[in-house]
């Protein structure tokens, strides 16, 4: 077994978290969410990086004393250098240069979305991990794409949104709803009794493997004006068929190109990951799809929106290699 322990740090939005790692093992996996920014109706900068300088220090003994290791114990730092907030990014990535300068560890940098894939190779008890090559539908407040994964570096983005992100869709038809933020985990509670096929919208497939989500959510604006034109009451009383039908609309153009780069790529290995791969109808028909002959890997809901844990699989990988950065290192709010 191996005894490579790493310390890993995420604060790229509005979570903080720090994870130990043992080899691929999840020690420990603490995440403070920050509730303050549902009042705004969206991540408050500002807001987040003061949050995460208040939760980062508690967060970090935590992430120690659940996986009984000593700070003294430890091989490496690696944390999220981006994409992300800026302000919110700064403070982890300090943090992690401070415990490197004081512990004197190596640090390594780890991209945000890299991580949300590379989940899937994090080990233990009730994981399925994929095997090589295997697509990744990557779905979160911030990204859409579709990942070849023909190795833990070598990925490779085949399709992805040219506008908004599915999870911004999903959270913005949710503002348009007057339902509470972060909208996606709302509106799909909603939608569990309402009709997939009471209302229409525009397809959000966009070309042979890209996405196109702000035009679904323009179709879902002005079929609300009209609606609440006839009646003021519409929203209320057709409200689960409402989700139901969004969250049908997004989830349907998900899977369909998802099928079909498989079938380009003949590749039989599908994953999810993202915060949106914590929706209830995307999980559904992830695992239908397994009677086609697919082989399906859903992560636990733990690794599905931000975490630390998926910083530090990626961390280990490059650990192995020796990729580690130098303690001038900026963080990087775009890839
Ligand atoms: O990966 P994540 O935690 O943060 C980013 O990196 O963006 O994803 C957050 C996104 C939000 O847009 C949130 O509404 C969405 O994931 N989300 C969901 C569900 N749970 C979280 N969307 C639809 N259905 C859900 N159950
Ligand atoms: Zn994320």
């Amino acid at each position: 077994m191996s005894v490579t322990l790493i310390l890993a740090i995420e604060s790229s939005c509005d979570d903080t978290s720090i994870a130990v790692l043992r080899g691929k093992t999840v020690l420990s996996n603490v995440v403070a969410s920050q509730l303050i920014h549902e009042d705004f109706g969206g991540v408050v900068p500002e807001l987040a990086s003061r949050a995460h300088m208040q939760n980062i220090l508690p967060v970090y003994q935590k992430a120690l004393k659940i996986a009984n290791v000593q700070a003294t114990d430890l091989n490496a730092i690696a944390f999220t250098n981006g994409p992300g907030l800026m302000g919110a990014l700064l403070v982890g990535v300090s943090f992690a240069k401070s415990l490197a300068i004081a512990l004197n560890l190596p640090i390594i940098q780890v991209n945000h979305i890299h991580a949300h894939v590379l989940a899937h190779l994090i080990e233990g008890e009730n994981i399925e991990n994929p095997t090589f090559p295997f697509l990744c539908l990557t779905v979160s407040g911030g990204h859409t794409q579709i990942v070849e994964v023909k190795s833990a570096k070598n990925l490779n983005i085949i399709g992805q949104t040219i506008d908004d992100a599915a999870g911004e869709a999903f959270d913005k038809i949710a503002k348009l709803l007057n339902l509470p933020y972060p909208g996606g985990p709302v509106l799909d509670k909603l939608a569990q009794s309402g009709d997939v096929h009471k209302f229409k919208f525009s397809d959000p497939r966009n070309g042979l493997f890209d996405f196109t989500f702000s035009g679904l959510k323009t179709s879902v604006l002005y079929f609300l004006q009209k609606e609440i034109a006839k009646n003021p009451n519409f929203i209320s009383e057709n409200l689960n068929d409402i989700c139901a039908s969004v969250q049908f609309t997004i989830v349907d153009a998900l899977i369909k190109q998802l099928l079909k780069a498989a079938k380009n790529t003949k590749i039989k290995n599908l994953a999810i990951a993202g915060g949106v791969s914590a929706n209830s109808e995307l999980r559904k028909q992830m695992n239908d799809l397994k009677s086609l002959g697919f082989n399906t890997y859903i992560p636990s809901f733990q690794f599905c929106t931000d975490n630390a844990a998926m910083i530090g699989i990626v961390g280990y990988f490059k650990f192995l290699e020796n990729d580690f950065c130098d303690l001038d290192i900026l963080p990087q709010a775009k890839f």
